[in-house]
């Protein structure tokens, strides 16, 4: 077969794998798979078996992590991380997270057996989405320090802790610190989905990302008074939901006055929840973003004054938690620079962004120098079952990552970096 058919077989097998895991999941008939649920089990299963025949030795650390290390030509040798996420959000699509992985193990693959001079570390983190405890990134926490107590003790819906969730996984809590990147780390590298229109309407496969946006989340919980519906006039109210819909309309309307700027209220629940009952609690979640950290906190501001205003004039009370305050992280430039030069390699053009979505890359970006290559999202389409990724696009990124792969074993620049790790 041709390398260019070569290419294109494994991409198949790479797209393939995404959808084979899409189907462990805690719900029938769409995908979910939250931090360390059964479904996480069956998931780290699959991989285990594609990474142990890749020549990978595989572990589970204690947050979760699934860790399958290829070693390099000589032992003592720094390794290189390559993954992502392997979590998902509810009725989610293939690729998001998974992708990156399951690349990461046919980059392995397409190794088949060469050893270089540094080791390769491929990571599925545990968590990155948010969704179980509404903080994300507990698995990229762990391996640079921050899976804390305080993180240990949040519980989720039902009541269970971070650390009975790793309980109930088989793993040890008390191990957690063992997860922590040790000093022979020498950089993290993630495939992602762009899950936005820009490559597309680029007409690029393949983009270099720069920097992740800066990202606050806070929830809000709106209490006012539960009432008979029928009995209560219209003025006598302190309608929750009345509120919390208000507020969501101004939160709109905010991110609307800033280009660039993005605000969502994605999660709302009332209680007590019947069509004759005035809601006496609304809690809603807000996620805003933008690629300056100054605009972000200044209209996290504005939002909570908004909110602030609405409750005392509809004389409702306010509570707020922050779940989130994450500051803009930039890449690491030799390694953009690299994969630039890579992508330049095999024929495509390097297009540098901003990426507006969270990924684990901003959290280990805190200990090792980190960077993110892009594929295209065909129509623009994450977060969604919708979500897909063309196979071609998949070649060209296992060809760009094999040829980061040989720049990075004879760079220089490593060499002096290997030797300080
Ligand atoms: C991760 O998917 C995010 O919310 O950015
Ligand atoms: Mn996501
Ligand atoms: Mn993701």
């Amino acid at each position: 077969m041709s390398a260019r058919g070569i290419a294109t077989s494994r991409a198949e097998e790479v797209v393939a794998r995404c959808k084979r895991l899409a189907s462990f999941s805690e719900d029938p008939g769409s995908t979910r798979r939250t931090f360390l649920s059964p479904a996480m089990h069956e998931c780290q299963r699959e991989l285990t078996k594609w990474l142990v025949d890749a020549g990978a030795e595989v572990t589970v650390d204690a947050a979760g992590n699934l860790r399958g290390f290829y070693a390099a030509a000589q032992s003592g040798a720094p390794r290189l991380l390559i993954g992502s996420h392997l979590d998902t959000i509810p009725n989610a699509g293939a690729y998001d997270g998974v992708l990156g992985v399951v690349l990461a193990v046919a980059l392995l693959e397409a190794l088949e057996g060469r050893r270089l001079p540094f080791g390769i570390e491929v990571v599925g983190f545990s968590e990155e989405e948010g969704v179980r405890y509404g903080t994300p990134f507990i698995g990229s926490r762990a391996l640079v320090g921050r899976l804390d107590e305080e993180l240990l003790n949040r519980r989720d819906a039902n009541g269970i802790s971070v650390r009975r969730a790793i309980e109930g996984f088989g793993l040890n809590p008390a191990e957690v610190p063992r997860a922590v990147l040790a000093d022979d780390a020498l950089a993290f590298l993630e495939f992602h989905i762009e899950q936005g229109p820009v490559l597309e309407s680029l007409g690029l496969p393949l983009g270099v990302v720069e920097a992740i946006a800066a990202q606050t989340r806070i929830e809000f919980v709106f209490q006012g008074r539960a009432n008979h519906a029928g009995t209560t006039p219209m003025h006598l109210r302190h309608d929750a939901i009345a509120a919390a819909a208000e507020w969501i309309v101004a939160v709109e309307q905010t991110a609307h006055s800033q280009p660039g700027l993005v605000a969502t209220v994605g999660q709302i629940e009332a209680k007590p929840g019947a069509a004759n009952v005035i809601a006496g609690e609304a809690r809603a979640t807000l996620d805003l973003r933008h690629e300056s950290d100054d605009v972000c906190a200044r209209t996290a501001d504005t939002i909570v004054r908004l909110a602030e205003e609405i409750a005392g004039r509809r004389g409702l009370k306010l509570r707020r938690s922050e779940l989130l305050n994450q500051k803009r992280v930039a890449m690491d430039t030799f390694l953009v620079e690299q994969i630039e030069e890579a992508l330049r390699g095999i024929g495509c053009t390097a297009h540098r962004m901003v990426s507006g979505a969270g990924h684990d890359a901003m959290i280990l970006a805190e200990k090792v120098p980190s960077a993110m290559i892009f594929l295209r999202s065909p129509g623009g389409i994450s977060h969604d079952p919708a979500e897909s990724v063309r196979v071609e696009d998949v070649a060209k990124a296992l060809e760009c990552g094999l040829h980061l792969l040989d720049q990075l074993a004879s760079s220089s620049e490593l060499q002096k970096r290997m030797c300080r790790a």
